[in-house]
């Protein structure tokens, strides 16, 4: 797709969106080609710099663009730096742009002291890159028929040894999750106001953006985060009509004051070094300061997630004594599953969560956040498609289909061990049955397997069917080294 030059400038697509160094609004001006349907590709310009758009993400941040580990920031996958981007952008190379970002190095054949030597220099390690950017370039090409699951493959799966393989299941099977469960019933006490967004701060692959656009009662989600592979998984499958910024720094947040209905922070502000100023970014661009720190690890029980995590009345602290509510994951999720939403309506003492590891704390100035919640009118997890939740393995019988509970890992045995409280242990269903749930089709058993868990609500293009098996390492690069 080619603009016509009378489309030089244009608004930028995230609302509210300003410089974090200079405060100014960036002005956008796309390429002349774009790429791919439906994604604007270009240049932000504000008074101090030159940002990339790269299919409407907003990549403001400096240096190496690369993909970090969650919990230490660590680079796993050198990306390309910021000024890289922008000069594809300006030679009128959007789709090269993105191939950069998305191309994370394929491993080294074998991981033996000695043998492995000669993968890791020469020309080998610039061959496999190569044969692996074809590869991405051919599934940009029919990215419209892949899901979900075949770029979190590409990237967790079949990619360099520096990234930790939990992280396929660890989002891939979210939904079910008891997190999530817990995430999902905190965002039933998200203030009334529909007329801004919400922000989702480290947003990862959008799950809660998903969430938030497919239940009854939607709403529209700006999510941040610094690494890009997973924002535009996000962008393009899991939360398809939902704005992404690609930026690193929590406490200098690229949005005006009061610019969302509500800011939220789910599963990580206990990683980061700039808590005070993260969470005083997150007041300043939230209407009425109303905040929602989502699964807060408490530092006063082992194991931890890093050396960040606080005690109760340490996270109390940051408010700078703002009203706050605290609740935890275990009472979140136990009210769920007894069909109620979080309860937010007592004040109580930091000391009472001190045996709690995962810790909820809302903060507003708007008391009427500070509320009880009623019944669910419909199961929170079933907002979106009903799919097969991905901890369920598949085996064909002549006479029907088996599916049976099985944790993919042992890590993620222990993290999500309460699924087994709620989780159906296994199913016997018929082939008809089968065939019409991986079709997407309703079937009569649709509401019973939800209660089960064993349909999930998810986005259209999430999984892949089950037992469709992805490509191994050598033949996705065969297949790109064919295509180029
Ligand atoms: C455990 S994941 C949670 C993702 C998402 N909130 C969810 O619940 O599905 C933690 C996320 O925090 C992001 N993150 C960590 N530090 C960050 C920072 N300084 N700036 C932006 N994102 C950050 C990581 O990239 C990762 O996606």
């Amino acid at each position: 797709m080619t603009l016509s030059p009378a489309l030089a400038t244009v608004r930028t697509a995230v609302p509210a969106l300003r410089c974090p160094d200079c405060g100014a609004r960036p002005t956008l001006t796309p390429t002349r080609t774009q790429p791919l349907a439906g994604g604007t590709f270009g240049l932000l310009r504000c008074a101090c710099a030159t940002y990339p758009q790269i299919d409407d993400i907003p990549v403001l941040r400096r240096g190496r663009v690369d993909s970090q580990d969650h919990l230490t920031g660590r680079c796993e996958v050198a990306g390309p730096t910021a000024d890289e981007l922008v000069a594809l952008l300006e030679a009128d190379r959007p789709l090269d742009a993105l191939v950069a970002l998305l191309a994370f190095p394929p491993p080294a054949p074998t991981s033996r002291p000695g043998v492995r030597l000669p993968f890791t220099r020469g020309p080998w390690p610039r061959v496999a890159l190569a044969a692996r950017r074809a590869e991405v370039r051919g599934m940009l090409a029919r990215h419209e028929r892949l899901t979900a699951q075949d770029w979190m493959e590409l990237a967790y799966a079949r990619s360099s040894d520096r990234i930790d393989d939990e992280l396929l299941p660890y989002f891939l099977a979210r939904f079910g999750q008891p997190r999530f469960l817990a995430t999902a019933s905190l965002l039933q006490g998200l203030p009334e106001d529909r007329s801004r967004p919400v922000l989702d701060l480290a947003c990862g692959f959008g799950h809660v953006a998903h969430h938030l656009a497919a239940r009854p009662d939607p709403r529209a989600v700006v999510g941040v985060d610094r690494n890009f592979l997973q924002l535009w998984v996000a962008r393009r499958y899991v939360a398809q009509t939902q704005r992404f910024v690609c930026a690193d720094r929590v406490d200098a947040m690229p949005f005006d004051d009061d610019a969302f209905a509500a800011a939220l922070c789910s599963d990580a502000f206990h990683y980061f070094d700039a808590q005070q100023g993260s969470l005083d970014e997150l007041r300043r661009v939230a209407v009425a300061d109303t905040v929602l720190l989502d699964r807060l690890g408490n530092a006063r029980l082992a194991p931890t997630d890093g050396p960040l995590e606080r005690d109760p009345s340490g996270y109390v602290r940051l408010l700078r004594g703002a009203p706050w509510r605290m609740t935890c994951e275990d009472e979140l999720l136990a009210d769920y599953l007894a069909g109620y939403g979080p309860q937010l309506a007592s004040p109580r003492h930091p000391a009472e969560l001190d045996s709690a590891k995962w810790l909820m704390l809302v903060t507003s100035t708007d008391d009427r956040v500070f509320a009880d919640h009623g019944a669910f009118t419909a199961p929170p997890h079933a907002a979106g498609r009903p799919t097969l939740n991905p901890v369920f393995t598949v085996t064909r019988h002549d006479d029907g289909v088996d599916l049976a509970f099985r944790f993919p890992s042992t890590w993620y045995a222990f993290e999500n061990a309460a699924m087994r409280g709620y989780t159906s242990a296994g199913e016997r269903v018929d082939a008809d049955t089968y065939a019409a749930l991986v079709a997407g089709r309703p079937t009569d058993h649709d509401a019973e397997l939800l209660r089960r868990y064993v349909l999930l609500g998810m986005p259209d293009r999430y999984r892949r069917a089950p037992g469709v098996p992805g490509p191994s390492v050598v033949g996705g690069l065969v297949r790109g080294l064919r295509r180029s």
